[in-house]
């Protein structure tokens, strides 16, 4: 069986050579955290959201149990509900099983693997649901499908604090383009994390099962098997840490040894202890992150957190 067929704005989704060339030809090399998101980059992101250290999902999880009758409130009868990177959709069927008459839900995802099943996984559960999941990398902005229903209020979900990989000004004119896709009536529940102890931060990007790391590293397996690459993968280590005065996590990859890489036939020369920078982790204070909201065309709603004050879900709406 092949499943509700996939909007496709993918165009393949290769790691592209324009993109990893210009990275890792920096002074400080870095590589697009997108990378990460192939499909075993993709099963090992799954693991994370379960590891004792990794705090965010559980207390998402938490937030959407004890609020998703108010968020979907808030939400209203018949809005059409519009998923940026699904993966699962686990928080989503929270909401869903709370909302009104949803006229159409459309997970957005790079994973293609995981949004086929995902998507074929809630028609199948929530039967009348019209379900429209597009493959793209939505980071680049989009074009919706055009079946969707007219005339309904659109609004957003971008869960799992994903809006802290962007730095504050792409974040900015990414929220800046979904108010534009939402329109004026839209809507956007956003998931952000916190400011929070660094220790309890540092200890859920070095997970002691070294999940975390694999994850880091994949990005060098990925550029060996699709841009033809010869990163020697013991030869990088995973490196993550806590830096306050950006309040983020940076995830890096450092040279054990002074080396050559080849990509693509072009050489990239790394000293010993040299670093590529793959991710940063934005935290928030809600004021900070009501600041960026405003920035981009939204006002926040409300906004809800878990007991121990670690993570938040926020309910914003597009600006009068
Ligand atoms: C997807 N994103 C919100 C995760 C994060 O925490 O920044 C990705 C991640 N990186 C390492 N662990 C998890």
């Amino acid at each position: 069986m092949n499943g509700i067929s996939l909007h496709d704005l993918s165009s393949g989704q290769k790691a592209s050579f324009a993109d990893v060339s210009r990275g890792l030809g920096s002074p400080q090399k870095e590589l697009p955290c997108k990378l990460f998101y192939d499909e075993y980059g993709s099963q090992l992101f799954e693991q994370i959201t379960t590891l004792d250290e990794y705090y965010p999902t559980r207390a998402e999880l938490r937030i959407m149990r004890a609020a998703s009758a108010e968020m979907a409130s808030r939400l209203g009868p018949e809005c059409v509900l519009l998923e940026y990177g699904s993966g699962s959709s686990l928080k989503t069927r929270i909401l869903l099983d709370q909302l009104e008459r949803p006229a159409a839900y459309v997970p957005i995802d790079i994973s293609r693997e995981l949004l086929q099943q995902s998507a074929d996984e809630l028609a199948r559960a929530y039967r009348g649901l019209r379900v429209f999941p597009v493959w793209a990398d939505y980071t680049r902005g989009l074009d919706l499908p055009r079946e969707l229903p007219a005339g309904k209020r659109r609004v957003a979900y971008y869960p799992g604090s994903t809006i802290g990989n962007f730095v504050p000004d792409e974040a900015r004119r990414f929220l800046t383009g979904i108010a534009r896709v939402c329109g004026r009536d839209g809507g956007l529940l956003i998931g952000v994390d916190l400011k929070k102890d660094p220790l309890m931060l540092h200890r859920a990007y070095n997970d002691a099962l070294g999940i975390t790391a694999r994850f880091n590293l994949n990005i060098l397996t990925r550029l060996n098997r699709e841009l033809g690459a010869n990163f020697a993968v013991d030869q990088f280590r995973h490196y993550a840490f806590y830096n306050p005065v950006f309040a983020r996590v940076e995830m890096h990859l450092v040279s054990l040894s002074e080396q050559v890489v080849r990509v693509n036939d072009v050489d990239f020369h790394f000293d010993r202890g040299e670093s590529i920078w793959t991710e940063a982790s934005y935290k928030y204070s809600p004021t900070e992150f009501a600041t960026l909201a405003a920035s981009a065309g939204w006002h926040v709603q409300q906004v809800w957190t878990d007991d121990r004050g670690l993570f938040s879900v926020q309910f914003l709406t597009v600006a009068g």
